[in-house]
């Protein structure tokens, strides 16, 4: 990096390589898409218009979100619908430099309508697939909704088992607050026994505690969210020593107000502490961005500099599930990328 050249630094922001590790595939359907979708399948939503549909997204908490969310994906219900829609999101990605995009997506929310998972994952691997003509590696994430039981977790595991191929690991979202991590415990032991990559949502709007039994009770490799372990100094010392990835989320935590504003975010704190934090959209449709808004707002608001850019990039490379090898070209892209700065 050339720090006696003064840098454009939102120039750099949008053009420097980076990973996505935490967007939800049904976070990315888009007002336009979903009424083309709902047309398309005869789906009757109820809002008049894409404007309509705008004006509902303005949000109190995760759960008022959440509401929304599962109301939107409704409109998906064939193959192609599936494909569409991460097909849209892996353009977006494209534009934005994501070189890798570990994508999730929530089959309980899809399988419950009596859509397949087959329907579900084929459509979304088959648009991972022609994402590599695109140049971005796009891998899948299969999430358990944690407001559902365990005993519904290991049946959506079963269901998933046929086509094992087509994910590289399971996480945990939805309702935070009053479905701590131990809940899943079991069905997590499992997933590590067949060697899926394990994450979890922790510390979005719940305590501390729950980044605490998500590491220690059902042993994810990376936190989604995170930034309520600020509160907690001995669990920042952990986090910082084990190396474990955050999957931070800024517009999402100004949205659904974990934040009263971006100026007020923690980004600066956890990385200032050693932390591999990292940036990411969460459901850019619902949160106004995709992952470049994130990075080029958080900075804008916040006073992050060029380092700061590099660590971050760095970081969602190093965060990453990527082989070892595909680590080390991405990141020989971000340093050809900040020498040329
Ligand atoms: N599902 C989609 N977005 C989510 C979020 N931010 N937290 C929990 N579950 C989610
Ligand atoms: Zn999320």
């Amino acid at each position: 990096m050339h720090a006696s050249v003064p840098t454009d630094l939102p120039a750099l922001l949008a053009a420097m390589p980076k990973a996505e590790l935490h967007i939800h595939i049904e976070g990315s359907l888009e007002p336009e898409l979903m009424f083309q979708l709902a047309r398309r399948n005869g789906v009757t939503l109820p809002y008049a218009s894409v404007e309509d549909l705008r004006k509902a997204y303005a949000f109190s908490n995760l759960q008022s979100f959440l509401d929304i969310y599962y109301a939107g994906a409704s409109v998906l219900l064939h193959e192609q619908d599936f494909h569409d829609m991460a097909w849209a999101y892996l353009q977006r990605a494209r534009h934005d430099n994501v070189l890798r995009a570990e994508i999730f997506f929530d089959p309980q929310t899809h399988t419950a309508r009596g859509v397949s998972m087959e329907t579900v994952m084929g459509g979304l691997h088959r648009a991972c697939t022609d994402a590599k003509n695109l140049g971005v590696d796009a891998e899948l994430i299969l999430c358990f909704l944690r407001h559902l039981s365990e005993q519904e977790a290991f049946e959506t595991l079963e269901a998933a088992l046929p086509l094992r191929d087509r994910f590289i690991g399971v996480g945990l979202d939805s309702s935070e607050v009053g479905h701590p991590p131990e809940k899943f415990a079991r069905v997590f032991a499992r997933c590590r026994e067949l060697g899926l990559h394990l994450v979890a949502h922790a510390g979005e709007e719940g305590p501390p505690e729950y980044v605490w039994s998500a590491l220690d009770v059902l042993k994810v490799e990376r936190i989604d969210h995170g930034v309520q372990s600020a509160r907690d100094p001995a669990l920042m010392q952990r986090l910082a020593q084990d190396r474990i990835p955050l999957t931070v989320c800024p517009l999402s935590n100004l949205k659904l107000r974990v934040f009263p504003d971006l100026a007020q975010h923690n980004l600066r704190a956890l990385l200032d502490a050693g932390l591999v934090a990292t940036v990411n959209s969460d459901d850019p449709a619902y949160f106004g961005g995709y992952i470049n808004a994130n990075f080029l707002q958080t900075f804008a608001a916040t006073g992050l500099d060029v380092r700061h850019a590099y660590q971050l990039a760095r970081n969602s490379f190093e965060g990453s599930f990527a082989q070892a090898s595909a680590k080390r070209r991405y990141i020989e892209r971000l340093d050809v990328e900040f020498n040329a700065a």
